[in-house]
Parts: structure tokens; sequence; C-alpha cells
């Protein structure tokens, strides 16, 4: 793979909550703008703090996702929208059922979909057919992985239905009552989708996150570590708290 010439921009805060306002404001500034933008969200524990400050923001009447669109990076396969793990479900949790944004334009791909392949394709397109990601909001694992592209995705990878690593599986057996419950595949934007959002923001807290932001921002660009592959991309925000910068070179903060 080639090298290339882009960093991301790194925003460096003094605590999760303060990431997670800067976060909220590029949104905000975004659906200001663009009322009928087209917003890529994530699940995970990292942007809860974030949906927090949509909800908080949209009671007081700063912000509205009255004409927005929204499409979730991933679901697990076998869960249904129902299902209390379910990205779909967290989504409504934390989100969509406290703000103003239409149901029918809140995508999150089907989980309990009979063809899962299928319903990635139909998924991938209907990204396409909405006129694409306006501003796509990221955490990051361990591991580097975006979504679920585990280490090894292709930098051109599209919306597929992949297998989660074990280390994956282990970190989200939080969220279940056992690790025997976690789904072993899932549906995932590819990278080669995610790198098509016009801006890319990649939220991480916690000095947990801190190896995997320092390899991503500066280590080599390599599908060994998905994030770094964001440097295709000329266009990406990291927000961090202190602790999950503290591995890089070059953050000032
Ligand atoms: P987390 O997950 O926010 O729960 O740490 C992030 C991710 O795995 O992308």
């Amino acid at each position: 793979m080639t090298s290339t010439p882009y960093s991301p921009k790194i925003i460096v805060c003094e605590s999760d909550g303060a990431a997670a306002a800067i976060v909220a404001d590029l949104y905000a500034d975004l659906l200001r703008d663009k009322p009928a933008a087209v917003l890529g969200l994530a699940t995970g524990g990292t942007p809860t703090a974030t949906y927090r400050e949509f909800v908080r923001r949209y009671q007081q009447g700063d912000v509205s996702f009255a004409r927005a669109s929204s499409f979730n990076l991933d679901e697990y396969v076998g869960l249904s929208a129902d299902h209390p793990q379910s990205f779909c479900y967290f989504m409504r949790q934390h989100l969509f059922d406290h703000v103003d944004l239409s149901a029918d334009r809140a995508n999150v791909p089907s989980g309990d979909a009979i063809d899962a392949d299928a319903e990635a394709r139909r998924y991938e397109e209907a990204i396409a057919s909405s006129g694409g990601i306006d501003l796509q909001l990221l955490g990051i694992g361990h591991n580097g992985h975006i979504a679920f592209n585990e280490p090894g995705s292709a930098r051109n990878s599209r919306t597929r239905v992949v297998d989660l690593t074990d280390e994956t599986i282990r970190n989200n057996a939080r969220f279940f009552d056992s690790i025997d419950q976690v789904p072993t595949t899932a549906i995932t934007m590819g990278v080669g989708t995610i790198l098509e959002a016009r801006r890319i923001v990649l939220l991480a807290t916690g000095a947990d996150k801190s190896e995997a932001v320092a390899a991503a921002a500066e280590g080599s660009v390599s599908e060994a570590v998905p994030a770094s592959l964001l440097r295709h991309h000329s266009e990406v925000t990291f927000v961090l708290d202190r602790a999950a910068a503290s591995g890089l070179r070059s953050a000032t903060g």
C-alpha cells in the first residue's frame, strides 16, 4: 500500500465529557448548515455521552434532526431490532427515541434479515442513494478496528458480513449476560464505505485506547490497523481525552 499525505486533525480534551461536547458541536454545526444532512452514527460505550449531549441540545431547541437521515455502522447478525443487545435497540434507547429524527430515515442494518449478504448489499445501496454520509462518527477497538472491520480488512471493503475476532467478542461480552450470547458475525460498513463519508470524526476516550489511537494516527498505514486506513481521507478529526491521547508523539492538546 502506498503511503498517503494525510494526518488526522487531533483535538485533545480535558475530559470525556468535553470530547462528547466537541463531537456534538460538529454535528450541530452540520445540521445548522445542512438540515437534511446524512449522519453516520456508531454504537459502543464511547458515543453514549455524545448522544446524551445530542438529546440535551435537542430538548433545549438548539438542534433539530427533523430533516436529517442517519446510517449506523453495523449490527450483529441474528439479533432482531427489538433484542436488547442489538445496536438498533441501543440507538433507540440512547438517541432515536429522544429526538425528532424520523424513524424511517434512521437506518441500522437488519440483523435478522433472512439473507444477511443481501441485506449488506441493500444497506450499501441505501447509503449511496441517500447521497452519501456527510459526517461519520467512529469509535476505535483495542485492535484498531473501525466498525466491525477487524485487522486485515481491505481498504476498499464494502458493507458485508464479517466474523468477529475472539478479542472483540470478549470485549463486547460486557453488554451480554454471558460470552456465549455474543453473536460471532455482524453486518458492517466496509472501510471503503466509511472512507466515502465526506468527513469522519473518530472519538476515543480512556487510556486503554491510547495504543490503538497512536497506531492509527502515527503508525504505518496498514490493513493490520484498520483505523490507520483513515489516513487515506483528508477530512478526519480524532477527538480524544488526555488519556486516549497519551500514546501520541505529536499531541500538544
Ligand atoms: P467502545 O467500542 O466504544 O465500546 O469502546 C468502540 C469500538 O469497538 O469501535
